[in-house]
């Protein structure tokens, strides 16, 4: 038997991840169900402006935040607040219970997400560029 591994090509492995998907997050979590995702991006505006962008990611009725940018120009004028407040309707909305950030552990996107609401539920040391991550929830029920 011969096995060997390769980097594969852009759309090389399209195919198998249609097929398997599924398949290898029901084994993993060992939870079969219909895994859907779904992703909204949420825009503030100040004067017609975009002041900066939400990206949401539902999945299995739980929502995470995968980016929240307000360019330093409209810092501190509620427009990240206003983002992260719209993300949690939408969040319950699909009935999620809880939603999610990581983030610099004890570094300013902290202390912001403090401010609108959210608890640290871990702290994962050295875990993304090697430097401590909070896992930070906020329950909406
Ligand atoms: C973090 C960020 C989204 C905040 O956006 P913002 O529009 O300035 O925040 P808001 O004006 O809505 O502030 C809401 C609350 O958070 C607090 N806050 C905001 N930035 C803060 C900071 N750097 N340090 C401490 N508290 C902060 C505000 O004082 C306010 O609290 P208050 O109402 O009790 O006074 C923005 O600074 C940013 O884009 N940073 C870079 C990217 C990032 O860290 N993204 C978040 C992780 S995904």
């Amino acid at each position: 038997m011969s096995l060997e591994t390769e980097v594969a090509k852009p759309g090389d492995t399209d195919a198998f991840w249609k097929a398997h998907d599924r398949d290898w997050r029901s084994e993993l979590w060992n939870f079969r169900v219909v895994w859907h995702e779904q992703t909204h991006d949420l825009i503030a505006r100040e004067d017609g402006e975009i002041a900066g962008a939400l990206r949401l990611r539902i999945a299995a009725s739980l929502g995470h935040v995968d980016a929240l940018y307000v360019v330093p120009a409209h810092r501190l004028r509620g427009a990240g607040r206003a983002l992260v407040t719209r993300a949690e309707e939408l969040s319950n909305y699909y009935n999620c219970h809880k939603v999610t950030v990581p983030v610099f552990h004890e570094h300013a996107a902290q202390a912001f997400f403090l401010a609108c609401g959210y608890a640290v539920e871990a702290v994962i040391p050295q875990h993304t560029f090697k430097l401590d991550v909070a896992l930070l929830r906020k329950f909406l029920l």
